[in-house]
């Protein structure tokens, strides 16, 4: 794609968020990147701005505080600086509350990324990356794995949100032939998530000896990414790439979630030498609509040069280790 990446101007949406952030740290750890990162965030309850203390100073980091559908802001930062590209993460991001009130995943998932195309619609020189979901893509069975050519078959309120989203992104790529990527991402864990998504739910509830919900059986199986797994994956697409194209990433990780549960209980025990109590697990109501199955096919954005290279008990100590400061 030749980007200018190490001496452009990143505009990062969403980046006091779990990914966000953890994609912020990682671009301007690399010495090598010696242009402008941006961050537009309108601080949510998901926002956690202690995520992004380690680069408070750094010259190469502007926060902006304001909604991606804010027009004048995004012309304001523009005129500030020109942009290069545009890594678009902010979202409304939990299914529960997208089940319980969907009108705000309505308004940032699709109006915002709406607002945010219009913008390059105006400056067709900068480059749009848009992060996704393997939920856009439904539930599978036992068997199989999601290519990018998968049907899209979202099953809850943020699954089509997001699934919204990502067609307007192609069709202003296809329409306006504006430059476009777009990756889906499988569920991400790693430090700084916000404790409603359920490794560090699972985490903290072990840590204040509360009971464990688990949905249903508990068989339903997820695939694991390490966040700065993640990041890398993004920086090879925006780095490699083809302008148009889609990229699955997953983590090559998948679990049922009573057995990771169970793996919690034995990294958790290994770090602390304390038994915990397993009769805490507690099966709850299904969740409606609750997907069985993701698995994400990698070998599109492999090709990329990009492999996961975080063993997953390695996270899950990261996790776990980031998170004991929240123990009572
Ligand atoms: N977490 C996962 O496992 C996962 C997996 C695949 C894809 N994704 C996608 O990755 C992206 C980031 O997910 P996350 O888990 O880091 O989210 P998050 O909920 O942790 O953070 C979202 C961030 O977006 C900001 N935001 C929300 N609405 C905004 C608006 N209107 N204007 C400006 N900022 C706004 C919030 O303040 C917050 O900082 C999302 O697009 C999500 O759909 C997440």
């Amino acid at each position: 794609m030749h980007l200018n990446l190490n001496n452009g101007h990143i505009l990062l949406t969403g980046g006091a968020g779990f990914m966000g952030s953890a994609f912020i740290r990682f671009i301007l750890k690399q010495e090598s990147f010696k242009g402008h990162l941006s961050n537009l965030d309108c601080l949510t309850y998901a926002a956690h701005l202690e995520n992004l203390e380690s680069i408070q100073g750094d010259e190469r980091y502007t926060f902006f505080h304001g909604d991606v559908r804010d027009e004048k802001l995004l012309e304001e930062i523009q005129r500030k600086r020109p942009i290069t590209v545009i890594v678009h993460f902010a979202a409304e991001t939990h299914v529960d509350r997208s089940i319980t009130d969907p009108d705000p995943f309505i308004q940032t998932n699709i109006i915002g990324t709406y607002k945010l195309l219009e913008f390059i619609r105006k400056h067709p020189e900068i480059h749009f990356h848009h992060i996704s979901t393997d939920e856009v893509y439904g539930s599978l069975g036992t068997e199989g794995t999601f290519t990018e050519d998968a049907c899209y078959r979202p099953n809850s309120p943020y699954a089509a949100s997001k699934a919204s989203s990502d067609h307007l992104v192609r069709s202003y790529g296809v329409t306006y032939k504006l430059s476009t990527t777009l990756s889906h991402a499988s569920n991400n864990y790693g430090p700084g998530q916000h404790p409603e998504k359920f490794i560090p739910l699972m985490i903290q509830r072990i840590l204040e000896k509360k009971e464990l919900p688990m949905y249903g059986t508990g068989d339903h199986i997820r695939e694991w990414l390490f966040v700065e797994d993640h990041a890398r994956a993004v920086w090879a697409i925006l780095s490699l790439g083809k302008k148009g194209e889609v990229y699955n990433i997953g983590g090559g990780i998948a679990m049922k979630n009573i057995d990771l549960l169970h793996l919690l209980f034995e990294v958790m025990e290994e770090i602390t030498g304390k038994k915990i109590d397993k009769g805490l697990v507690t099966y709850v109501a299904d969740r409606p609509g609750h997907d069985f199955r993701y698995a994400m096919d990698g070998a599109k954005v492999e090709q990329l040069g990009y492999r996961p290279i975080w063993p997953f008990k390695v996270g899950l100590r990261e996790t776990i280790r980031s998170m004991k400061k929240v123990c009572p």
